[in-house]
């Protein structure tokens, strides 16, 4: 054996300095992506992570309003989530013989906190996977083939998934994907209802509030709308809370605020803390039946870790804090509170064109007529990243399918200090300008290139 094919024992995997970090992830894993992170001075090695902040290896603290895409609602190793996993792996890892009593106790608890009669659990460790699941629940139930999605959607990069997936780009790169699918504009129930009237369509698959399509709230009555359309043409409506639900939008789920209630909800993400991959499809018994529920068909929705004890515990714990701590009302209140500032840093600054999303999935869309037009957008989000992580230490990202919305997405336990913080620091960068914001990003860029 060659020397440099040794594997990498665990302990100097933890041990690694951020430049050998760096190459690892560039040789191994995504070279673009790495050049990309190496670029904007972004390819950061956190050591340690709490609460709402990461530490780099000199013990500097980074305010995360990341949160994991929505995957670390109550905010970076939660310690009674970690506490629960570590009291669950007393029992079988892994069972595929027998029953896990945590994943029915789950399962009955996600019954009590879903509204109507969502009451069965298909459980799976992505998204994507949710995603997957209720989409095979559609059309086993229906006997339908047809999928509709809206653009801006984004509902993970599985086949399936891709599918329904509302970007061009990322549908291209692997088509053929699967056929029957079409997509409407979001938030326009006109193309909804002329989709829906061939009675063709197994399941509509929407975010009740757009996640990356750039925190993008519906009209009012729109959800609604959509249900009363689906129920009409017996088209199944699905759900996808993977980002929005856990209290993100100010309600345990988005669908809440609008007093609806799908055949199928899609959650993920936030469901385990980020402590373990957990994502669940739930549906109703009947729905569930129709679709699985004989002895040639149940076993076409089992897989080797879902519903594992291991993200069981973390899920439960999770969803018992959430309720405990009240945090979609406290999700609420500071989503109001960092709305109210940021609409204020859009009547001062002519960079920002407008405040966008609800509860504490928020987005900061900036004006990028004229120089950052075009392709180009993204880069006037990369450089107010740039700017921000390594002048005020507060790391944040774009919206994948809109780049030119900032992302104010923090772990829900944040407080009205640390809003004012981040707000403060956005203000500062933002008063630069487009020029002397793009300067001193061009500065760093060369740095990070001569780093090593
Ligand atoms: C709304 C939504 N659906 C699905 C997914 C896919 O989840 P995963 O990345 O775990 O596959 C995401 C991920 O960001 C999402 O935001």
């Amino acid at each position: 054996m060659k020397p440099e094919e040794q594997i990498m024992t665990f302990d100097r995997a933890m041990n690694l300095s951020r430049h050998e970090a760096t190459e690892l992830f560039r040789r191994h894993i995504n070279h673009p992506l790495a050049s990309l992170l190496k670029l904007g001075n972004v390819d950061m090695r956190f050591t340690k992570a709490e609460g709402i902040y990461l530490y780099d290896e000199e013990g500097q603290r980074y305010m995360d309003l990341t949160a994991g895409y929505g995957a670390l609602n109550l905010g970076h190793n939660p310690k009674e989530v970690i506490k629960a996993v570590n009291e669950a792996q007393k029992l079988p890892a892994v069972l595929l013989v027998g029953h896990n009593p945590l994943m029915g106790a789950l399962g009955k608890t996600l019954a009590s906190i879903l509204p109507g009669d969502l009451s069965v659990a298909i459980f799976g460790s992505g998204g994507a996977e949710a995603i997957e699941n209720a989409m095979k629940t559609a059309r086993a139930s229906t006997g339908r083939e047809k999928f509709v999605s809206c653009v801006g959607g984004y509902h993970g990069l599985s086949f399936g998934a891709l599918s329904v997936c509302g970007s061009e780009r990322f549908r291209m790169t692997v088509a053929p994907l699967l056929e029957h699918c079409e997509l409407i504009p979001f938030g326009e129930l006109k193309a909804l209802e002329q989709t829906l009237q061939g009675k063709e369509v197994a399941a509509f698959i929407v975010e009740p509030v757009q996640g990356e399509g750039g925190a993008v709230v519906p009209p009012k009555g729109y959800l609604k709308g959509a249900a009363d359309l689906c129920r009409k043409f017996g088209t199944l409506l699905i759900f996808d809370e993977i980002q929005t639900g856990f209290g993100r939008t100010g309600k345990m789920f988005a669908m809440e605020h609008d007093d609806v209630i799908p055949d199928i909800v899609t959650l993920s993400k936030s469901l385990g803390s980020g402590v373990v991959p957990i994502s669940v499809s739930v549906t109703s018994e009947e729905i569930w039946m129709k679709a699985f529920g004989s002895r040639d068909r149940f076993d076409l929705i089992i897989s080797t870790f879902a519903g594992n004890p291991a993200a069981c515990a973390a899920a439960l714990k999770t969803i018992e804090i959430m309720q405990r701590d009240d945090i979609p009302d406290h999700a609420r209140a500071l989503g109001d509170y960092a709305r109210n500032k940021l609409q204020n840093l859009k009547t001062k600054h002519k960079l920002v064109k407008k405040i966008r999303g609800n509860g504490l999935l928020l987005g900061i869309e900036l004006e990028t007529a004229g120089l950052f037009s075009g392709t180009m957008e993204h880069n006037l989000s990369i450089m107010v990243m740039g700017e921000l992580l390594h002048k005020h230490n507060i790391l944040t990202s774009y919206y994948d399918f809109d780049p030119k919305v900032i992302r104010f997405e923090p772990p829900l336990i944040v407080t009205t200090e640390q809003i004012d913080e981040a707000v403060d620091a956005l203000d500062k960068v933002l008063s630069r300008g487009k020029q002397a914001i793009a300067l001193s990003f061009g500065k760093t860029a060369i740095g990070s290139m001569l780093r090593h």
